[in-house]
């Protein structure tokens, strides 16, 4: 990559524990350039993941605009997932307060100035429901062709963990999911396919531990908090007493370094019913609609390389948070 030429993104997101892993990759990156992040309700309602977005961006010192998202999904009463990122959405890790302030422009007429004021296209990052980025399109179609691609953590071609074949993202707004995966703009979909293959170990998590920083002692609190809690209500279904999924990080490492990752391009529907499928992604793997294919659906990761990248990310914004020149390498 042209080491000059960085990707402009914008990140729309529900933190959320694997989501602030994600925004601290993203941050650490010198190849994005972060044009602002959006939050979704989610793991936890929106008045709560817009707090820690701006805690989380603060704690890092970041300056970067962050603009509320909807309240509540399209059709459906939110479901959050309390019992898997805790009653404040970030385990329990409590963050200075934040500095930042909260944006104001909505998340929507934020998202749509943003793009349609770039000059060159942007890559939209989400890691959560998709009840914003489906909002922008019904109301500014306009944005479309600003949009280089949407890399996506949501769904699953095969097993979900919500129904057993839904997967949380798509399933707490399934309505909002599918007008953005008929949307036209191309989307790279890391699902649980790959993510379940993103996982870190518990030892690996001892490596981090051992730095003996506060962000590191953060970083594996919150990671612990998750796997203690996953343990419980059985939200990863293999190994899960062992491995920690960092589902999100996904979708960021896939902009940055897209050839740890291998996918299909498939047809991909959101199927909108049903007691057990309602919000699953329909992968069309044997072509049996013959629709275009409007998906590249991610199956497999370079794993060490991917959790290699993530302790880099931890190195680098460790020293930066304390003010010390950042780590090139
Ligand atoms: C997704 O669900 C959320 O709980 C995580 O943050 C991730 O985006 C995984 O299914
Ligand atoms: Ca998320």
């Amino acid at each position: 990559m042209n080491p000059l030429k960085k990707i402009p993104v914008i990140i729309d997101c529900d933190p959320g524990i694997d989501d602030v892993m994600m925004l601290l990759l993203a941050f650490s990156s010198e190849d994005l350039d972060i044009k602002l992040i959006t939050t979704e309700p989610g793991n936890q309602t929106q008045n709560k993941t817009i707090y820690n977005a701006r805690a989380f961006t603060s704690y890092m010192k970041q300056d970067i605009e962050i603009a509320r998202g909807l309240d509540e999904p399209f059709f459906r009463v939110l479901e959050v997932a309390a019992e898997v990122h805790g009653e404040s959405g970030l385990g329990d890790v409590i963050l200075p307060e934040p500095t930042l302030p909260e944006s104001n422009r909505t998340a929507i007429d934020a998202m749509k100035d943003v793009l349609l004021r770039s000059e060159e296209e942007i890559v939209l990052i989400a890691t959560g429901p998709l009840t914003n980025i489906g909002a922008l399109f019904l109301a500014h179609p306009e944005v479309k062709k600003k949009i280089k691609y949407i890399s996506y953590m949501g769904g699953a071609a095969i097993g979900g963990n919500m129904t057993p074949t839904s997967e949380f993202n798509v399933y707490v707004d399934p309505h909002a999911a599918e007008i953005v995966f008929r949307s036209g703009v191309p989307i790279v979909m890391s699902g649980l396919d790959v993510t379940h293959k993103a996982y870190i170990t518990l030892d690996e998590i001892a490596e981090i531990e051992v730095t003996g920083t506060e962000l590191a002692q953060n970083i594996c609190s919150l990671l612990k908090f998750y796997i203690h809690n996953t343990k419980r209500t059985a939200f990863h279904e293999e190994h899960f007493e062992r491995v920690i999924r960092l589902h999100d990080l996904c979708a960021v490492s896939y902009v940055i370094t897209p050839e740890l990752f291998d996918g299909d391009d498939c047809h991909v529907e959101v199927e909108l019913e049903g007691r057990l499928t309602a919000g699953t992604t329909v992968v069309d793997y044997t072509q049996r609609t013959g629709l275009p294919q409007n998906v590249k659906v991610l199956h497999t990761v370079k794993r060490e390389e991917f959790v290699q990248q993530f302790f880099a990310a931890i190195k680098k914004m460790d020293h930066y948070n304390k003010g010390e020149k950042r780590d090139e390498t």
